[in-house]
């Protein structure tokens, strides 16, 4: 399967933002894990990270005939980005929604996804491990 992974705003800083939330480990060296790992090894990926919003989504478009799924942590852009909510609905593959903190137990304005519905699963609250959860619910799909 062809995977494209978006990361979304300030996860380029993962290593040392807020590491008590979002853990040590950088966002090179979380992709190169799922990568590497037992089920990575059997598809391809596209890592894509941004800070903006409308690049996310020339990215969702430009590459809509490569891949066979997206796996996306949209960031903050999650809690109210109707435009990336859009773009997912718009290009029929099933794309699992991934937050590495729990947003449901943190500040009530992230509680709440605006994106959750147009994918097939969100998953949050695990760490690293969401994303191979990700790729496993997608593998079974
Ligand atoms: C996040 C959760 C968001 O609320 C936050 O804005 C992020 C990271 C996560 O992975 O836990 O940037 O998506």
């Amino acid at each position: 399967m062809n995977i494209l992974v978006i990361n979304g705003p300030n996860l380029n800083m993962l290593g040392t933002r807020e590491p008590e939330v979002y853990g040590y480990e950088t966002l090179e060296e979380l992709m190169m894990w799922l990568q590497t790992s037992p089920e990575g090894v059997n598809h391809q990926f596209k890592f894509y990270q941004s800070n903006h919003e409308g690049t996310i989504i020339d990215t969702i478009q430009d590459e809509r005939e490569w891949y066979d799924a997206i796996i996306i942590n949209p960031g903050a852009l999650a809690h109210y980005s109707y435009s990336i909510r859009d773009s997912i609905a718009s290009i029929n593959r099933p794309t699992v929604e991934v937050h590495l903190s729990d947003i449901h137990s943190r500040e009530s304005f992230r509680n709440k996804s605006v994106i959750s519905d147009v994918c097939i699963k969100m998953i949050c609250g695990q760490g690293k491990k969401g994303y191979l959860e990700a790729l496993k619910l997608l593998q079974s799909d």
